[in-house]
């Protein structure tokens, strides 16, 4: 039986700009996943900094905070099975150019700089990235009518 997981993801600035945040969202409500937690914000630098933490002292670390924070993110919680896998299958390879298609670098990016979406890549990133951006009691438990026909009970 699959893991019940929730994944934080961020439909970044370049992404909402381009009016892509309904096509994206509504990828991730096809495949399954429930919207648990939704919100839109411009991410502050301080947050931007926190969240990216790992790559501090990288070359493109202030380029990477500029372009996150530069204009408003939809910030969201997406569960289900195995999500945060899923999720990062979805979203596609970091660099667009080597995303295939189907996935949504490899269907509207280019470039890494300008790659549309984060997913958190483990269950510990989850945890610390939903803990940055959202409230502990922000996140919905509920269920959907439709659920007993995307998983088995
Ligand atoms: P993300 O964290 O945004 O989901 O992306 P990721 O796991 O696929 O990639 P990661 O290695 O965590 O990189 C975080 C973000 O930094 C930017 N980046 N730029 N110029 C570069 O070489 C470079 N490398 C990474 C991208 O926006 C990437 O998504
Ligand atoms: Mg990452």
């Amino acid at each position: 039986m699959a893991d019940n997981q929730r994944s934080l993801v961020i439909i970044k600035p370049d992404a909402v700009q381009r009016g892509l945040t309904g096509e994206i969202l509504a990828r991730y409500e096809r495949r399954g996943l429930r919207i648990v937690a939704l919100k839109l914000e411009v991410v502050s630098r301080e947050t931007a900094e926190r969240h990216y933490a790992e790559h501090e002292g990288k070359p493109f670390f202030a380029g990477l905070v500029d372009y996150i924070t530069s204009s408003p993110s939809v910030v969201l919680i997406l569960e289900g099975p195995d999500a945060i896998g899923v999720v990062r299958t979805m979203n596609g390879a970091t660099r667009p150019a080597e995303a295939v298609p189907g996935t949504i670098r490899g269907d509207f990016g280019l470039t890494v700089g300008r790659n549309l979406v984060h997913a958190s890549d483990s269950v510990e990133s989850a945890a610390r990235e939903v803990g940055i951006f959202f409230d502990a009691d922000a996140a919905l438990v509920y269920q959907r009518a439709i659920d007993p026909w995307i998983v088995e009970a």
